[in-house]
Parts: structure tokens; sequence; C-alpha cells
């Protein structure tokens, strides 16, 4: 047996996968598994092959491990890996595509435009009313993602959005609170309510302050907490999804669930959510992490 987390990488979140790969990789070794790092960004493909891994630990956050690249590559070295194969990988990594696959099954999801650099920013405007989100289609960590609250902001946050992606999106913003499921093959974990006081839950309140609150239990009802927590999973199969994943969503002042977003490869960090989920359903991280590989090959 061989394990090799494949981590690092080239995306924006590179620094996020680093710190992920390196508490997989430290969680394996104390229960044993002959495991072994690798950051693609050294020597590519190849070098992963020559490792002849008998499983690949994907900690790959966004483009170029996250979105199917990966998944296919190590499809066609009959490698097994963890976590989503080749379609969900892609779609997930897709915000608008990924809205489109919700909406055609009638999972609830916020009204979108895509953005162009001469797009009617007024149309928009009235099409989504303020305030309005702005992200790159394919990222994570809210990296490039603004709140815009007035039209004449809404182009200098396109460009922002654009300097990470040659797709960005306009998307209706829900007013309420932000919350976060994550699964484990067909276990679904607690909910998380995450609070970043005064703020939004972006790359700072993810990683790198410690003002951000999860309210673990959530505090939605009991009946609440399973419509979400099915919702979760309607929208993660909607997508194909695999093995393990989160499931991003907001609740508006009526008590409405609104889908943002499926990661295919969520955070492991020690600020991440899908650990602090499982710690609360008495999942330990190392036992996280070896539930996590044994989806590989499933
Ligand atoms: N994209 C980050 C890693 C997450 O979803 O946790
Ligand atoms: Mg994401």
């Amino acid at each position: 047996e061989r394990v090799v987390v494949v981590y690092g990488g080239d995306s924006a979140e590179r620094d996020v996968s680093l710190k992920s790969g390196a508490a997989i990789i430290a969680a394996l070794e104390r229960q044993g598994v002959n495991v072994q790092g690798y950051d693609p960004r050294e020597g590519g493909l190849v070098g992963l092959e020559k490792l002849a891994p008998t499983a690949v630990f994907v900690a790959l956050h966004g483009r170029g491990g996250e979105d199917g690249t990966l998944q296919g590559a190590l499809e066609l070295l009959n490698i097994p890996y963890t976590g989503s194969g080749v379609l969900a990988s892609a779609l997930g990594m897709d915000k608008q595509r990924t809205k489109q696959v919700w909406h055609a099954l009638a999972l609830p999801t916020p009204e979108s435009i895509m953005l162009h650099s001469d797009a009617d920013w007024a149309g928009v405007v009235a099409q989504l009313g303020l305030p309005l989100i702005v992200k790159p289609v394919h990222e994570g960590s809210t990296l490039g993602i603004s709140i815009v609250d007035d039209q004449a902001s809404l182009e200098s946050a396109y460009h922002d959005a654009a300097r990470f992606d040659a797709r960005v999106m306009a998307e209706r913003f829900i007013q309420g609170d932000e919350y976060t499921v994550s699964l484990l093959s067909d276990q679904v974990l607690p909910a998380i309510r995450v609070e970043v006081p005064g703020g939004f839950y972006d790359y700072e309140a993810k990683y790198l302050t410690d003002t951000t609150e999860y309210h673990l239990p959530c505090g939605l009802s009991h009946d609440d907490e399973a419509a979400l927590a099915t919702l979760c999973q309607q929208a993660f199969a909607a997508v194909g999804g695999q093995g393990w994943g989160r499931v991003d969503v907001m609740r508006d002042s009526d008590g409405r669930f609104w889908l943002l977003e499926v990661n295919t490869v969520p955070g492991m960090t020690d600020h991440s959510l899908v650990p602090q989920s499982a710690a609360h359903a008495g999942i330990s991280f190392d036992q996280l992490v070896m539930r996590i590989l044994q989806t590989a090959g499933q």
C-alpha cells in the first residue's frame, strides 16, 4: 500500500491546499498508513505516476485538481482516488453550470447573470436588485468575490473577479444566514451556521481571523435541519457528487433555503468546516481522513 496525498498545485487556492494536505498526511501517518505527499507543481503527472500510488488522496483545491482534470488523468492511469469523479468535479468547479443543473431539477438557487466587459450594468442591477454578488465562475475560498452595493461599483467588481477567471457571474444576494452541510459517504454531518461579525465570509474570515463564529449545533429546528440535509444531499447527487463534499447554502428571512455551490474537495485546514462538523458528530479528524480515504475506488 502506498497512499499519495496530492496537494499544493498551481491554483489560487494553493496555500489552502498545502494546509489541507499537511493535516491529512499527518493524520494518515498517525494511523500507520504508508503515505507520501506530492505537489504536482514539482513533477507534474509524470512524477506522480513514478510514485506508483495504490490510491491517491486528492487534496488539491481549485483548478487543476478539484476540477476533474486530475481525476481524468487518474482514471487513465487506473489509480483509485478519493471523492468525486470527473463529471462531478468539473461541474462542481463551475458555479454557473451547477446552478443550471439545480434549476433544471427545481432545486432552489439564486438567479444569476453572466457578465462581460461591456455588460448592460444597469440591466443587471434592474434584474438582480442590490446588493448583488459578483463571483468568478471557477474559483474557491471566496477569491475574487464581492458584494456590490451600488451600480457604480459593479464594473470594478467585475474586473476584480475577472483577474481570477475568464468567466464571471452576478448573482442575486440572499439576505439571511449562511449554512454549510458536509457529506461523508451517505452520512449527512451536522449543519454549521457561519457568522462573520460585521462582515462576510471571505478568504480572510475563512482562514486568517479567529473572529468568525461557527455555530454547531446550527440553531435550526429539527425539522428545518432535516429539510436542509435532504436538500444538500439532492444538490450533491444532482451534480453526481461522490464520497464526500460540502454544500453551501443561504437561508433567507422567510426561512427558505437557497443553494450556492458544492465543493467536491472541501478544505481540511484547522479552520475548515468539514472537520468541525465531523467532530460534532463524534468523528475525529483521524477517523474522518480514514473514511475519506476509503472512498477511493468506490
Ligand atoms: N474551496 C475551499 C477549500 C473549501 O470549500 O473549503
Ligand atoms: Mg467553494
